[in-house]
Order: structure tokens, then C-alpha cells, then sequence
């Protein structure tokens, strides 16, 4: 495994739409791998594949409860609201913003056996597959803050 480059604000990648994964071979599983070594690394609760360099519709999140790996994720249901007063995002340190997401959310995706999966989550967790969803339409949480501040201590990031 390696640890890969995050990119940051301004880098036009964060902006590209994430092609589907149509093979999950070695280089998508090399890609996984990799990925979760950064975003622990990073102590994130998550990261998108365009965060390194990747427009791939890969994501890997950790909320606390293990590493999920979603391959072509996609939200098929959702429920309730959340109000997130603390996004963030490794490719954007230092800031965070208030961000309204659905509380609860359904899914469907792949994982890396090409075995298609269907899941539920809440909370924290539901609040980070929608931010990292979000990385492969180009979307950033800094597009649906209402409001955004600047901390030098480290929290929390996605
Ligand atoms: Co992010």
C-alpha cells in the first residue's frame, strides 16, 4: 500500500464528474487500498477517489464503525434531515462549514468481490457517504454551506 497526495481547494480534478467503475480489477483494489491508507493517514472519516487525482466513482469512509468500501455508491433513498454544523474535508484543512444533509439514507453500490450491496446509515456516517457521494458529481461541501469558518486545530475531516 501506499499513501497517496491528497489534492487541494483549486485543484480543477475536485470539479470532474467520476466516471462508473466498469471492471473491478487490481488496479481498482491497489486503488482501494491506497485510499483508505490515506484517508487514516489523514485521520478522515472518509475520502473520494478525485481526492487523489482519480475520476472514479470509488469512495471509502470509516465512521468509527470499520472500513467501508463503496464502489459505483449510489443514494437510492433518503429520510430526515441533519443539520452538520462542522463539515470538513481533506482537501480543505482548516475550514468547516454548516451543511444540511439527510440524516438517513439508503444505498446501493459495489464492493471490491463484484458483489452488489445494499446498505443503510445514519448519523455521522450518513453525513460522510453524502460528502463523499457528493466528491464524484464534483459537488463540495463548501457549495452547500450556509456558513464556513476557519479553525487552526485539527477536527474531524472528511
Ligand atoms: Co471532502
Amino acid at each position: 500500500m501506499a499513501k497517496m497526495t491528497i489534492r487541494q481547494a483549486g485543484d480543477p480534478v475536485l470539479r470532474e464528474k467520476s466516471l462508473p467503475v466498469v471492471k473491478i480489477d487490481k488496479s481498482i483494489h491497489k486503488l482501494l487500498d491506497n485510499m483508505a491508507e490515506t484517508m487514516y493517514a489523514a485521520t478522515g472519516v472518509g475520502l473520494a477517489a478525485p481526492q487523489v487525482g482519480e475520476s472514479k466513482r470509488v469512495i471509502v469512509i470509516d465512521a468509527g464503525d470499520g472500513l467501508l468500501e463503496l464502489i459505483n455508491p449510489r443514494i437510492v433513498a433518503s429520510e430526515g434531515v441533519q443539520l452538520c454544523k462542522q463539515e470538513g474535508c481533506l482537501s480543505f484543512p482548516g475550514l468547516f462549514g454548516e451543511v444540511e444533509r439527510a440524516f438517513k439514507i439508503k444505498l446501493e453500490a459495489v464492493n471490491r468481490q463484484r458483489q452488489k450491496i445494499r446498505l443503510s446509515a445514519e448519523g455521522i456516517k450518513a453525513q460522510a457517504i453524502q460528502h463523499e457521494i457528493d466528491h464524484l458529481d464534483g459537488i463540495l461541501f463548501i457549495d452547500r454551506a450556509t456558513s464556513i469558518s476557519k479553525q487552526e486545530e485539527e477536527k474531524a475531516e472528511e
